[in-house]
């Protein structure tokens, strides 16, 4: 034992011996790696410390069990490793003694293959996820960072959870990035990497990785940064937080969600920060200190913006911008102010919110990738919400001029196996072709292209177990509701790419001009399985793909 750890230990068992533990406070001496704590919806949501050596170490929200746990969830405890955590709850704390530490979460044997896991979507491994936040790429890694309960399926002790991939498909989810502090929940940002080492936080060769987020907490909402010299796995919160406190300046507590990038012409940082009633814009040289430019109104939560050429022509750009719904308005910006040209536009809508793009991937790359979280539960299961499928957003002359598109990105192509194709058929031969799916041993997950053509302007579609996928109605021009005229304004044909889930649907409706998500919720009394309908249309396309679960 070294003379330091041997001075910590006499220094822990000094602290803990005049600690008072409460009658019920638990003890518990780390040896293993997680700490599992039962859950029930049913039981209040109280406060839950973990001391260590007299210290507080964490504190959060719980709904402990004091029956039979409905769920377990986790921590991470493997940095405290040889050291008592004192748990104390201010709830009924006859779920403490439940608590157990182990090497395995409760449950591992069966993760990621429950009954109702979503085979090729991320979601989390337990608790609830809404926002991506900070998607970055960097060193051969995408990073997706998400707004975190880890300690319950519903919204809670907001912190950033993290995982990594090399594909933008097959997701490792590491430990949480961001937790609170005494300041706040860790609410949405964004992430950039800092080459130029404008802020002074980078090692040797080693850029920092910048993540800028809001803080919630004590009545208002105020913007920080945390940086990571080690790809995300650990950060360090910057001591000079908050950089921007703008609640008295709107007189509002909604400032919130920061978008940071590089504006290369003007070699500045940009911050799109949305608050009370649109998009601000701020400048910065050193990612510390910022000045507001100027402000669009008629946005909430979650800004991005973004430069694109229009219809690949890179001599040809636009830039867009958004906010949580995703509806967004196309214009210019110099680096300082947005000036829109036309909008509001939509072009996905259903269960997406609060839809970002990644930064940082490279330029012989050049796409933009947006993945939206899908606000959408898995029944029964321990966690909460799912991220889309990660789509490729570009900008196309239409009739109506230029509109963004979204498609999932080529990445995806590797889960599918077309297993049927056939043409011309009609409704009723169609779903003969489907009945082969309509068995709940293989139609978990699917994808589907179709191209449906009309005889009559009235409405046709196709539904899973009375669910109606596509409704597609040419009397009102619209699709599940929602306005959609096809470019070719007379046309009587509709194309869409559908990506059924064990728990969701997207649609992709000709190629990406319009896409839409929706939780899958098949009608239990329903047999028909796949159908068809409409008056007398013409099933002119229709291509079968099996799909390979991300988690195997
Ligand atoms: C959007 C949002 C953000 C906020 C976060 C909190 O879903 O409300 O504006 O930062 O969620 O979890």
């Amino acid at each position: 034992m070294t003379i330091f750890t041997k001075s910590l230990l006499t220094c822990c068992l000094t602290a803990c011996s005049v600690l008072q533990l409460q009658a019920a406070d638990l003890p518990i001496k780390i040896t293993k790696r997680y700490l599992n704590l039962p859950v029930s919806q049913a039981q209040q949501r109280s406060n839950m410390k973990f001391t260590v050596c007299g210290k507080k170490e964490r504190e959060f929200k719980i709904r402990l069990a004091s029956g039979e746990p409905e769920y377990w969830v986790f921590c991470d405890v493997s940095n405290l490793k040889g050291k008592t955590v004192t748990i104390s709850y201010e709830g009924d704390n006859a779920g403490l003694s439940k608590i157990y530490q182990d090497d395995k979460i409760a449950g591992q044997d069966s993760m990621y293959h429950e009954k109702n896991r979503p085979q090729f979507h991320f979601t989390t491994r337990r608790g609830w996820i809404n926002d991506p936040n900070g998607m970055i790429f960097y060193e051969g890694e995408y990073h997706l960072f998400y707004q975190y309960n880890p300690y319950e399926r519903e919204w809670e002790n907001m912190s950033w959870g993290h995982a990594v991939s090399k594909d933008m498909i097959h997701w490792q989810e590491l430990p949480v990035a961001l937790s609170p502090d005494d300041m706040g929940t860790m609410f949405s940002g964004s992430a950039v990497i800092d080459y130029n080492n404008t802020a002074g936080f980078n090692k040797g060769k080693t850029p920092a990785m910048i993540a800028t987020y809001t803080v919630d907490g004590h009545g208002k909402q105020v913007q920080c940064m945390a940086y990571s010299l080690d790809k995300g796995r650990t950060w360090t919160k910057y001591k000079g937080n908050p950089l921007i406190d703008s609640k008295e300046k709107w007189n509002s507590q909604d400032t919130r969600d920061p978008r940071v990038f590089w504006y290369a012409p003007g070699k500045h940082w940009v911050m799109a920060l949305n608050e009370r009633d649109g998009h601000s814009i701020y400048n910065s040289t050193n990612l510390k200190d910022w000045t507001y430019q100027s402000h669009t109104t008629g946005f909430w939560e979650c800004p991005d913006l973004f430069e694109l050429p229009v219809d690949g022509d890179k001599s040809k750009t636009k830039w867009v911008m958004y906010g949580a719904s995703n509806t967004y308005m196309i214009g210019s910006f110099d680096g300082k102010k947005f000036t829109p040209e036309s909008g509001k536009h939509y072009f996905s809508t259903g269960t997406i919110y609060a839809a970002q793009t990644f930064t940082n991937i490279p330029d012989n790359d050049g796409r933009r990738i947006q993945i939206g979280w899908g606000r959408l539960s898995h029944p029964g299961m321990p966690f909460n919400g799912i991220m889309l499928l990660p789509t490729e957003l570009t900008l196309k002359t239409t009739k109506n001029g230029v509109r963004l598109f979204s498609t999932p990105i080529k990445e995806t192509e590797q889960l599918f196996e077309k297993v049927g194709q056939w043409t011309n058929l009609k409704e009723a031969a169609a779903n003969d072709q489907l009945k082969a799916y309509n068995n709940n041993n293989n139609n978990d997950r699917l994808r589907i292209k179709t191209t449906i053509k009309l005889s009559h302007a009235t409405s046709a579609g196709l539904n899973l177990f009375g669910q109606r996928i596509i409704d597609y109605d040419m009397n009102y021009n619209t699709i599940n509701s929602v306005f959609y005229s096809p470019d070719d304004m007379t046309s009587m044909e509709l194309s869409a790419d559908i990506y059924i889930d064990r728990t969701s649907i997207e649609v992709f409706i000709d190629n990406g001009a319009y896409s839409y998500s929706m939780q899958r919720k098949p009608d239990a009394k329903n047999t028909e399985g796949f159908h068809f309908w409409g008056n007398n249309i013409d099933v002119k396309n229709l291509e079968v793909y099996t799909v390979k679960s991300i988690w195997e």
